[in-house]
Formats: C-alpha cells, structure tokens, sequence
C-alpha cells in the first residue's frame, strides 16, 4: 500500500502545532521509520495516517483514496500501539483471532489463522494463557499476532518496543522487519530509538518539533545529514560540533578557526571553494568521533591539541572527552518547546542553532535565547567545546593528560547558521 502525506499539518485546540507542513512518500512494501524525540509529533503524524486523527491542512492518502475512508472500510491498515491493549479476561488465542470475528471467520478458519501466525511469533504454546501471565516481551508478541492476523497491506507501528528490555528489543527488531518483508506489507514505524530505525529502517524519517529534518537511507541521513540537528541527533556517541570561523588564504587554502588553533582545507579538497563563500563568518563543524585519530604530539598537519576532561570506559572501547579550546555549537535538544511558538520559528531548521543565530548582528528571537538558557549556554557564555575520541579500551592516558588528534577533513560535516548542510544550501 502507498502513503502520501501532502503538507500534513496538525494544529491541536489550544495551539499546539504537533505537525507542520510534512510531506512524505512511503513507497508499497517500503518501511519507514519515524524517528524524533518525545513530543515530536510522531504519534500524531502515525494516527493521522490511521485516519484516527484528520489533518488541520494537507492530505493523507491511502492508495490515492483519503486515510481516513481507508481505515474505517477495511482491514487493510493494522496499528500497534506503545501501549498494549490486551484483552485481560481473554486468552491469547482469542485476542489474537479477535479481528477475525469481525471479518467473518468461521471457528475453524479463525483457530489454524491463529495457530499459524502464532507460531510464527514464537508463542504457539501460549495460546490458553491470559494476558496476565505473560512476560512483557510475550504480551508485545500477541499484541503484533493481533495485527498481523489480518493480513493487513499497511503496518503502523507506534515505539511497540520501547517497555521491552534491551535483548528482547534487539530480538525483535529483526523479527518484525522479517514479518513485515514476508508479508510483503508497507510499514510506518515509530520510535525515538535511533538504533531501532537505522537497524530497521529502509528509509528514516527524523522529525523535529513537528518539522521534517531529513529523509533518507539510515548510512545517508548518518553519512550526511540535512541539518545540524539530525547531525546531534544521530550517532553514539554524538557528533562533535564545534564554531569556527572560516579564513580564506587566497589559492592556498581554507582555514576554519577554532579559538587558537585551525584547520586546513587545501584548494584541492573538494569543499574547499564551497567554504571559501563563507569567509569571515562562523560555521558550525561537525567531527564523528570516525574522522579523529590520536598522533604524536609532534604531528603538524591538521591536528588539534587538547587535555582529557574525562574519560568514559564502555568495555570494547575508551572515549576520552578534550578540552580544544573552542566552542561548542548547542542545540536545543528538547522535543518541543512552548505551545503556540512552533510556527513561525522553526520553519524548516531556521532557530536550531541557538547560539550561532544569536551572533554576527542579528538578533535572536526571545524563544531562541530560551533555548541558549535552557542548554546551559546563555549568549555571553561560552560554551566549553568536548572533542569525543575513541581509545582502546582503559588507555593509558588519564585525566588532565594531553592529546593531539590527527583530523581527516575529508570526514567533516558543515552548516550555515540556519542549520543547513553547507553543501546543500544554495548561496
Ligand atoms: N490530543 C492532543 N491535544 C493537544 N495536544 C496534543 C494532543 N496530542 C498530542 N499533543 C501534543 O502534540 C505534540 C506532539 O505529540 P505526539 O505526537 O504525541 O509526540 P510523540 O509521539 O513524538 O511523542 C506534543 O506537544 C503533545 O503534547
Ligand atoms: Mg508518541
């Protein structure tokens, strides 16, 4: 089944604008994953392709007819929720075959339909318990036997996983992504797990605020994301993003300044002239943790000098945090702000980047300067920049102790001081 949704928006009594202005395609057969922290809007954008909830403008369809003509006509489109809805005084077999009754299924057709999709899900020795004596990931396994019972076209997913522990989780991401594909059903699927949908997305859609940010590919929207935000979003640990102000040296190369240190681009690099349109303004850099590698301290070529703040030991691996000497770039990470403000300021991605809108004369607006206060990172404060490196597991360095960190630039990410990705803004 194909979902097209034509600059959704969904403003609640009272002025909440939970989504604003979506447009997405999600192609037959196709899983999509939402993705966005808490309040986002994801669950009102799912519920509105359900046809629980209309738009307040735009449209979603359903195989070209209207989402909402769709789920009350048939059993095409089945949603499981975050929060199970069993039937407490049924067994599992009878929640499971429950949608069937509707659909006039006879005893015997509805019990070997049950039989086959549970023990599809593992749970086939199951059938007579009641809800009550389930473990959770059980009860999250009858609850997607309920769904998929029907043979629905289109699966909507809203964050199924989330109260299950972490190995159930893992468990089950790669069960549902097999239901799906065999079943060869279209998925929308929620969450505000990032693992979850760069492991089970076909393509990811990151939401912020209500705002679409990015849609691609998960190694796409993690390779080159669309806006500072998806870049602090995605990835564990986290982007590095760092203000710099970029130097033309003429025909020799591209400088971007870090408090006292900088970096090189030579003309060659292929981004060099790109960042030359900037010259004299500040960029915010993003660095994964993949782009830096620890040198001898006597390496000179684009390498940054820092101390080890701390030093987190994950097992496998050391990330060690530098002080560079350079400021951070804070984004306001909060799912959403004050009711009502949404529109207007962070249309498209103008007003995620806080600190850097603040600066170079023009003014920031007043729920901009919130969030700054809000980050921890007010305008005449300075933001101490952390350079998070991997180490091998319990280095011998400690803290206080200094590094260099060898930069590939080819491994940079750049953005405007709208949020943009530099190499996809136009100027
Ligand atoms: N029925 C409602 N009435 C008013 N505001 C709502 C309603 N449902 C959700 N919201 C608001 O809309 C925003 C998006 O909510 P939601 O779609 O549930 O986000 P998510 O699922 O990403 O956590 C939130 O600010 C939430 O408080
Ligand atoms: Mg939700």
């Amino acid at each position: 089944m194909e979902v097209l949704l034509r600059d959704v928006s969904k403003v609640f009594p009272g002025g909440t604008v939970a989504v604003d202005t979506v447009s997405l395609h999600v192609r037959p057969g196709e899983l999509v994953v939402l993705l966005g922290p808490s309040g986002c809007g994801k669950t009102t954008l799912l519920r509105m392709v359900a046809g629980l909830e209309l738009p307040t403008a735009g449209q979603v369809t359903l195989d070209g007819r209207p989402a909402r003509t769709v789920a009350y006509s048939g059993r095409d489109v089945a949603m499981v929720f975050q929060e199970l809805a069993l039937y407490r005084h049924m067994s599992v077999a009878e929640n499971i075959g429950f949608p069937l009754r509707w659909a006039g299924f006879d005893d015997a057709a509805r019990h070997e339909k049950v039989l086959e999709v549970a023990s599809a899900l593992g749970i086939g020795e199951l059938l007579g318990r009641r809800p009550s004596q389930l473990s959770g990931g059980q009860r999250q396994r009858v609850a997607m036997g309920r769904a998929l019972v029907r043979n629905p076209r289109l699966f909507l997913m809203d964050e199924p996983l989330s109260d299950l522990d972490t190995q159930l989780r893992t468990e089950l991401r790669t069960e549902i992504v097999d239901l799906v594909k065999d079943l060869g059903a279209t998925c929308v699927y929620v969450t505000h797990d990032q693992t979850e949908a760069l492991t089970m997305a076909d393509r990811v859609a990151i939401l912020r605020r209500g705002v679409l940010q990015d849609l691609g590919k998960p190694t796409d929207v993690y390779t080159r994301p669309a806006t500072l935000y998806v870049a602090g979003f995605l990835g564990q640990p986290r982007m590095n993003l760092i203000e710099a102000t970029v130097v033309v040296s003429l025909d020799q190369h591209v400088a971007l300044r870090m408090g006292a240190q900088e970096l090189r681009l030579p003309w060659l690099h292929m981004q060099a002239r790109m960042l030359a349109r900037y010259h004299g303004e500040r960029i915010a850099v993003g660095f994964r943790p993949e782009a830096l590698t620890p040198v001898p301290p006597d390496t000179t070529d684009n390498v940054l000098h820092g101390r080890v703040l701390y030093l987190e030991h994950h097992g496998h691996e050391s990330l060690a945090f530098l002080d560079v000497g350079a400021t951070a770039v804070t984004i306001d990470e909060t799912g959403y702000g004050d009711p009502g403000t949404n529109r207007g300021r962070s249309r498209g991605v103008r007003g995620m980047l806080a600190r850097l809108s603040g600066r170079g004369g023009r003014p920031a607006a007043a729920s901009e300067e919130k969030a700054v206060e809000r980050a921890g990172a007010g305008r005449h404060e300075r933001a101490r920049a952390e350079l998070t490196i991997r180490l091998a597991p319990y280095p011998s360095i400690g803290v206080g102790h200094p590094v260099a960190v060898a930069v590939d630039v080819t491994r940079l990410h750049f953005f405007d001081d709208a949020g943009m990705r530099i190499d996809l803004a136009r100027r």
